[in-house]
């Protein structure tokens, strides 16, 4: 009997159609390597995990074929390898973040204005309205959100039979990744903007997300270059940008807009926070920041208006203490503005149809 060679193996399993893409597995490029040892056969398939019934798919359909196709063949061994490489080392694509439905930058022209207090009151309040939510903090300089969502460990490793990701941190039903979990108290930040987005693509492609409805993004403060960057970097389906009522706040809103006008990601609203004071003992509405910036600068750029948000104390407070005031005071005014807020970018993100993220193919 004479020995195996690749090329009957690889015609066999040109006869093998990948049961998602229905292309045959030899044509659509998903062999990496074949390796034959006495008949005994490995095949590494290019094919980054695959949940587990198209798995064993696969796996079948191979092993049936081969052993139909060529009588002598020994063990059969499949191999998946997850196309993720190394940052910098090769030019390899993966499709990211594909199980999230959409991916929402929050941002904000200023620093200051309660981005990160509406990123992570908005992933609460998505959540209480029956959504899986994930927040991912892409303030890699400042991060903010694990004390915002009161959040104090270490992210733990899951391994599953090719590689090892990490498993967001977990706090009033939304998965939570920063860079905040990796750092010790105080250590500063003291990358620059490449390694920034580098560590938002990682925390994208090696942090096992699952399923979610939302991802939301907390971004760096700035119109930058970085963030920039970041927003090319990351398959957005839309953004939300916050801003205050006053208008040193509201130009750099308006370069937030352009911003993502350029990049071609629609902005799906904006969100005005410090939007009024409600006075505890007499119940009246103080106009601290002006008023009625965020709606003006939504009309100018032909944008949604998706709510106001109060000034309050205990906003502040539920920050520093880590307990969201959507989760703390759920019936206060403050937490019903925030998920009617939420509620408006339900409807905006939807208007989308199935997500509408790009398919983005990153070089890592
Ligand atoms: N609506 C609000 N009422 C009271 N304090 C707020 C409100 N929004 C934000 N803050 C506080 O303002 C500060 C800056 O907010 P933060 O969310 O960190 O801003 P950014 O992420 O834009 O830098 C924080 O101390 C936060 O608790
Ligand atoms: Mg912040």
């Amino acid at each position: 009997m004479s020995d195996l060679m690749k090329g009957d193996v690889l015609d066999a399993l040109s006869k093998v159609i990948h049961p998602e893409d229905k292309k045959d597995l030899v044509s659509s490029g998903k062999i990496k390597d074949i390796v034959i040892s006495n008949n005994d056969i490995q095949i590494i398939l290019n094919v980054s995990s695959p949940a587990h019934h198209i798995k064993s798919k696969i796996e079948s359909s191979i092993s049936e074929t081969l052993k139909k196709e060529l009588s002598e063949v020994g063990s059969i061994t499949v191999n998946f390898q997850p196309m993720v490489t190394p940052i910098g080392t090769t030019q390899q694509k993966e499709q990211i973040l594909d199980k999230v439905k959409y991916t929402i930058a929050v941002a904000s022209g200023k620093g200051g204005v309660g981005k990160s207090t509406v990123a992570v009151n908005l992933a609460v309040a998505l959540g209480k309205l029956g959504y899986k939510v994930g927040l991912l903090d892409a303030d890699i300089y400042g991060p903010s959100i694990p004390l915002m969502l009161g959040i104090n460990e270490k992210p733990k490793i899951y391994q599953d039979t090719k590689s090892a990701k990490m498993l967001p941190l977990e706090n009033y039903g939304i998965k939570v990744m920063s860079i905040g979990f990796l750092l010790d108290d105080n250590a500063p930040v003291i990358w620059r903007g490449p390694m920034a987005s580098g560590a938002v693509k990682q925390f994208m492609t090696d942090v096992k997300w699952d399923e979610l409805d939302f991802l939301i993004f907390d971004l760096p403060p700035g119109t930058g270059d970085i963030q920039l960057t970041l927003v090319q970097t990351i398959p957005l389906s839309g953004s939300v940008i916050v801003t205050t009522p006053q208008e040193v706040s509201l130009i750099d809103a308006r370069k937030g807009v352009k911003m993502f006008e350029r990049v071609n990601v629609p902005v799906f609203g904006i969100v005005e926070n410090m939007s009024y004071f409600i006075a505890p003992d007499t119940g009246k509405k103080y106009d601290i920041f002006g008023y009625g910036g965020g709606e003006k600068l939504a009309n100018e750029s032909d944008v949604n208006f998706l709510g106001g948000i109060p000034i309050d104390p205990r906003i502040r407070e539920g920050g520093d203490k880590g307990v969201p005031i959507v989760f703390d005071l759920p019936d206060s005014e403050h937490s019903k503005s925030i998920l009617a807020i939420a509620e408006n970018l339900v409807k905006e993100a939807e208007k989308l149809g199935s997500g509408g993220k790009p398919k983005i193919e990153i070089s890592l």
